[in-house]
């Protein structure tokens, strides 16, 4: 296990999925933003080194400096949520990384030994999609707390989160619990939920893992347009309050 003693972090969460597409970084940037504005001192450390979106969430393109010993992260513009990513160290955004497993591995391992944190209650990471090699290779070298993994109904289904489940179990990392995300809609007139996919689906797979659910998640348009655009620190996170609830009570048991 790697030290960071030029940091002093109090929690290390990973955000993981089974596969790409199910809002893994919606969730990790959105998660920051209500960490935020609940007023602890946040950092996400965006770990999906050949799909990296986060700082586009953020609107930011620099603000990474450093030598060779030691970077300091960049800071969102309105609640000064500290990021690295591999896309703010790339010249151009749209050049693509094509190295292969085991050194994306010791990148983002990297990231989080070579880099000052500052102090911060929570650090979040945006692991790449899959239990694959660089999620390993991760677990091994940083000191998480635990793990949360987001799903989408669909995505749901016992084979994901079994797999999850033995790979934290393998690498002896608490599995802290599911998010599932875009799991209804509110209906604009009557205000009600529609669950898109129905709502047994978690019931069904708590019968046979016993998973903590952290939240389930609406899919908010507006905040798929404000996202996309760059401003994630305006959106609706009032969904994450019980995420933030219920995680920090789960960190307590441990
Ligand atoms: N609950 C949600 N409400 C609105 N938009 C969402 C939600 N979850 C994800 N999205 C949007 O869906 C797209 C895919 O999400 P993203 O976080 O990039 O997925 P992943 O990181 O798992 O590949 C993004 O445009 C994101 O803003
Ligand atoms: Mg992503």
């Amino acid at each position: 296990m790697n030290k960071n003693d030029k940091s002093n972090i109090n929690h290390i969460i990973g955000i993981v999925s089974g596969k790409g597409g199910v809002g893994k970084s919606y969730v990790t940037g959105s998660l920051a933003v209500e960490l935020a504005k609940q007023g602890y001192r946040v950092g996400i450390l965006d770990g999906d080194v050949t799909g990296p979106s986060i700082p586009h969430m953020f609107n930011i393109d620099s603000g990474v400096y450093g030598d060779e010993e030691i970077i300091y992260p960049a800071a969102s513009k309105v609640f000064h949520i500290k990021i690295i990513s591999s896309a703010l160290l790339l010249a151009h955004d749209e050049d693509p990384i094509m190295w292969r497993g085991p050194l994306i591995g010791s990148l983002v391992t990297q990231f989080y030994t070579t880099v000052n944190w500052g102090e911060l209650d929570y650090l979040l990471i945006d692991f790449p999609p899959g239990t694959s090699d660089v999620a390993i290779s991760a677990f091994a070298n940083i000191p998480v707390d635990g793990i949360i993994l987001v799903t989408t109904p669909q995505q749901m289904v016992q084979q994901i989160v079994k797999k999850t489940y033995k790979m934290a179990k393998e690498m002896k990392v608490k599995l802290i619990g599911v998010i599932e995300n875009m799991a209804y809609i509110v209906l604009p007139e009557s205000k009600e939920k529609y669950y898109l996919y129905g709502q047994n689906k978690l019931e069904n797979l708590q019968k046979t893992f016993p998973i903590k659910v952290l939240g389930s998640l609406p899919l908010l348009p507006a905040n798929t347009k404000l996202v996309d655009e760059g401003k994630i620190e305006v959106t609706d996170t009032s969904a994450f309050t019980n995420v933030v609830e219920s995680l920090i009570k789960e960190l307590e048991y441990e």
